[in-house]
């Protein structure tokens, strides 16, 4: 049995990591509680496998604590949201850059060898116009955010080569499921609580990008644990299925009950600064490893509603 680090595991992906890790790992959260939630972790709440230290990866003392007999750091804490990155440029990389490293270089000297990193697909490739985009494409990053997840990624690579710490960056599409406090679906379902007869798009609706469910995520982040190999290693997630934020409201309308709610546009091509419009991102390589997804896109949309619906109550 291993001794694995799961950081931000308080938060939306990663508490469904630690759900899945803890059957045959010990597993100890660093969370600092800024966005993720207590009741994320309770169910183990009482399992002698199980720590959790509220904390910061920007703080050196946490992370000495946190790593503690660990032997591979799944890398999930970070400021997650791409508009505030673009407000906020300096507390964006203060975290998502400055924290990453902080944690890395903590690893280095606590002699801990692996790290599998959320890092994102959409926002490193950015504005790319190589489709479905491979990982060997360069980074075009339009926001701050994905600027920081290319960054720290380039850190990955020079602690590979430098010191020998061996890595995997998950880039992932936007994940969806149980737990989710943000995206294009949480925002539309929130609108409508507001007023089931009206539902504003931002942008024209044609935004065209790349989902996965979140319990396929997770088994992709076990595979590529698995396979950590010498050096780091870049590998897109996604389910390889893509939908437009015009269907996504058609989705969300249809199973939220309202499927006369009036759907308007903001206008313009972008639904906010940073956002990149089309996200198509290859999966040969995670496929390459035995990975498939389980979860047909528009089945984890609904399984995601059905979800919201359950916890915050229905729009109508
Ligand atoms: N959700 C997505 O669609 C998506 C897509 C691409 C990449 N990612 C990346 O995956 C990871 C998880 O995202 P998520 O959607 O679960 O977000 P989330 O906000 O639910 O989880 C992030 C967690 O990190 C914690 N955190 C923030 N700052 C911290 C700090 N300084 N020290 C310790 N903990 C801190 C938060 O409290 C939260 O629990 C993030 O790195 C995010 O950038 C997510």
């Amino acid at each position: 049995m291993d001794r694995v680090l799961v950081t931000g595991g308080a938060g939306f992906i990663g508490s469904h990591l630690v759900d899945r890790l803890i059957q045959d790992n010990e597993v100890v959260v660093l969370d600092d509680l800024s966005a993720g939630l207590e009741e994320n972790m309770q169910q183990h709440q009482g399992n002698e496998r199980f720590r959790f230290i509220k904390g910061s990866i920007t703080r050196e003392k946490d992370l000495r604590v946190a790593l503690d007999g660990i032997t591979t750091v799944f890398h999930f804490a970070a400021q997650p949201d791409v508009r505030l990155s673009a407000e906020r440029p300096i507390w964006d990389f203060e975290i998502n850059v400055r924290g990453s490293l902080e944690l890395l270089e903590a690893m280095r000297k606590n002699d801990v060898q692996r790290m599998v990193f959320a890092s994102s697909g959409g926002t490193v490739y950015g504005e790319t116009d190589v489709f479905p985009t491979p990982e060997v494409t360069a980074f075009r990053p339009i926001s701050n955010y994905g600027a920081a997840k290319g960054a720290f990624e380039m850190y990955l690579n020079s602690y590979a080569e430098l010191y020998g710490i061996d890595s995997v960056s998950m880039r992932f599409a936007n994940v969806i499921g149980p737990r989710s406090t943000h995206g294009v679906m949480h925002d539309f379902y929130l609108k409508l609580k507001r007023n089931p007869k009206h539902l504003e798009v931002l942008g024209d609706g044609t935004q065209d990008k790349a989902y996965i469910y979140i319990s396929d995520t997770v088994e992709a982040a076990l595979v590529l644990a698995e396979n950590i190999g010498k050096g780091h290693f870049p590998v897109n997630v996604s389910s390889g299925e893509r939908l437009t934020v015009t269907r996504i409201a058609e989705l969300v309308c249809q199973e939220l009950g309202v499927p006369d709610a009036q759907i308007v546009y903001a206008g313009g091509k972008r639904g906010w600064i940073g956002d990149v419009v089309r996200t198509d991102i290859s999966i040969t390589k995670l496929a390459s490893f035995g990975w498939a997804p389980r979860v047909p896109l528009e089945k984890g949309v609904k399984l995601y509603l059905r979800w919201l619906i359950k916890k915050f109550g229905s729009v109508k």
